[in-house]
């Protein structure tokens, strides 16, 4: 198999230190071969377990060099080094020095066959061998990388592949870094990490989005996030709480109207479809429309024309809409209170935000991220005590992250000590999960049961006795006895 990296033989002086810690027990020998990777020295290391190594070796025309080293394996001949810390700058010296030593070898320094045509690519592994033409080392790292990603992408699961495309596009290609996803929407969770990337994919289109999550999850706050991240973030976003306004009202706040259209119409007013033009429109809990309004959102996403009432024409906005709504859509549909035509226009794509209690380890990142921002808002220095995180960890937050803000805005103002309890963030008594409490009840009942067909027998099905050997009345084994079918 070719290698990944140029490799040459060489006789090049090196000190091997081989106990890092303790600079001690240098080793004063040679490389016999060296890559940009790591090379192959002639030394027999001391100790099995010592797997680090400090490497010290002097490039002729470019002087001393200080690497770490790890040893990869070691036989007779020496031991095979991967080098650790080597930097750009060292990395081209190294190359320059590794170019020069093979200049005069005749085979493919990558896969070893012969080459004394001189041919600017191996025919048999493939890899260029154009060593002094301008930009070779890069060009060969950017493959060599490729490389090296692909040996290693078999044991990556799909959420690794997740998490490092995540990476690449936040950190590395910088998409969306404008406004950071993370500075203000927190979460590290591998579903929180999809909504981020799904936010950061469709931001850029004009694709209607429809968000679904249960109340607090933080749906007003992607439908700002897609709008921020869109080519048409210095229009207006305007966001329409369709189940705030009344009906009566919603259609002029929607279409605007003419002057004198109808009784108090003292003159002519811009609706928020026309005020939103070359923005975004956020049509949230979209679920609470009535079904006359439906139909009239149906006609303006269709012709995205805005017709004022008493006007006779009307005019074409550029809007895009962002849609959420925390009801089931697909039942309002079955029970005939949500519009077929009008959902298929909205639910083109889609963003379901996970509740809170699917978020894993978010939980106590939310909670942390909101004390560091209540506490220096307050100028004031708190801490969550181990037992506030306990609680924190095991509460379900139906609330999701409003309640999170609730309760850690309050216990940073009521907590008297800097270190905040679980009373402080009102969780003492709510700690236990609704499933503990069903189990506790079904321990408590077999534990019953088991003592009473225990009492029984012993009794020889004497009530009386029964009753005196488990200190209850009478009344209470014969209800005993009717609740456990005994
Ligand atoms: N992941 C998050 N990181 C930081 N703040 C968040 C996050 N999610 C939500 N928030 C904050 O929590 C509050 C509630 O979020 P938002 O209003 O967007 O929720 P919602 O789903 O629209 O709720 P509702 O259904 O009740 O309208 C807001 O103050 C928002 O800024
Ligand atoms: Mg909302």
């Amino acid at each position: 198999m070719a290698r990944l990296d140029v490799r040459c033989k060489v006789d090049l002086p090196v000190s091997v230190m081989f106990d890092c810690d303790r600079k001690s027990g240098i080793t004063e020998t040679k490389f016999t071969s060296l890559s940009l990777g790591g090379g192959f020295i002639e030394a027999v290391p001391p100790s099995a377990e010592n797997k680090i190594i400090g490497l010290k070796y002097d490039l002729p025309k470019y002087g001393e060099f200080e690497v770490m080293g790890e040893i990869k394996r070691s036989d007779e001949k020496g031991i095979a080094t991967q080098f650790h810390n080597l930097n750009r700058d060292a990395k081209l010296k190294l190359w320059d020095y590794i170019r020069e030593n093979i200049s005069d070898d005749l085979s493919c320094p990558y896969c070893g066959k012969m080459n004394t045509q001189k041919l600017r690519k191996c025919d048999r592994c493939g890899w260029s061998l154009t060593f002094y033409s301008q930009g070779y080392i890069v060009e060969h790292e950017k493959e060599s990388f490729i490389n090296r990603l692909a040996m290693k992408s078999e044991s990556f699961s799909i959420e690794d592949i997740y998490k490092i495309l995540n990476f690449v596009d936040v950190e590395v290609l910088k998409i969306g870094k404008r406004l950071d996803i993370n500075e203000e929407f927190v979460g590290s969770s591998q579903k929180m990490l999809n909504v981020f990337s799904m936010i950061r994919k469709i931001a850029p289109t004009d694709i209607p989005v429809l968000i679904t999550g249960e109340s607090g999850t933080g749906k007003e706050l992607t439908a700002m996030a897609i709008h921020e991240r869109s080519p048409r973030r210095n229009k207006p976003f305007v966001t329409i709480n369709c189940a705030a306004i009344p009906e009566n009202l919603l259609e002029a706040e929607l279409f605007g109207h003419e002057k004198g259209s109808f009784t108090g119409a003292h003159k002519q007013k811009i609706g928020k479809f026309e005020y939103a033009d070359g923005g975004t429109i956020f049509l949230d809990e979209i679920g609470e429309l009535s079904t006359n309004m439906q139909a009239k959102i149906l006609r303006f996403l269709e012709d995205k024309v805005v017709e004022k009432l008493g006007s006779n024409g009307g005019r074409k906005v550029d809007v895009r809409l962002i849609a959420a709504t925390n009801n089931d859509l697909n039942s309002a549909i079955a029970k005939g209170m949500f519009r077929k035509d009008l959902f298929y226009r909205l639910d083109v794509f889609k963003i379901n935000l996970p509740p809170v209690r699917e978020r894993g380890e978010d939980k106590l990142i939310l909670a942390r991220y909101f004390l560091n921002k209540f506490s220096k808002e307050m100028n004031l220095k708190k801490t969550f005590s181990p037992e506030a995180i306990d609680a924190i960890n095991n509460y379900d937050w139906p609330g999701n992250v409003r309640e999170i803000i609730n309760k850690v805005r309050r216990a940073v103002v009521m907590s008297r000590e800097s270190s905040i309890m679980p009373a402080d963030l009102d969780l003492e008594l709510t700690t236990m999960k609704m499933e503990e409490v069903t189990s506790l009840k079904e321990v408590r009942n077999s534990i019953e049961k088991q003592k009473l067909i225990e009492a029984m027998k012993h009794c020889n099905n004497n009530i009386s006795k029964v009753a005196r050997v488990l200190g209850i009345s009478r009344p209470s084994v014969y209800s005993l006895r009717r609740k456990y079918n005994i």
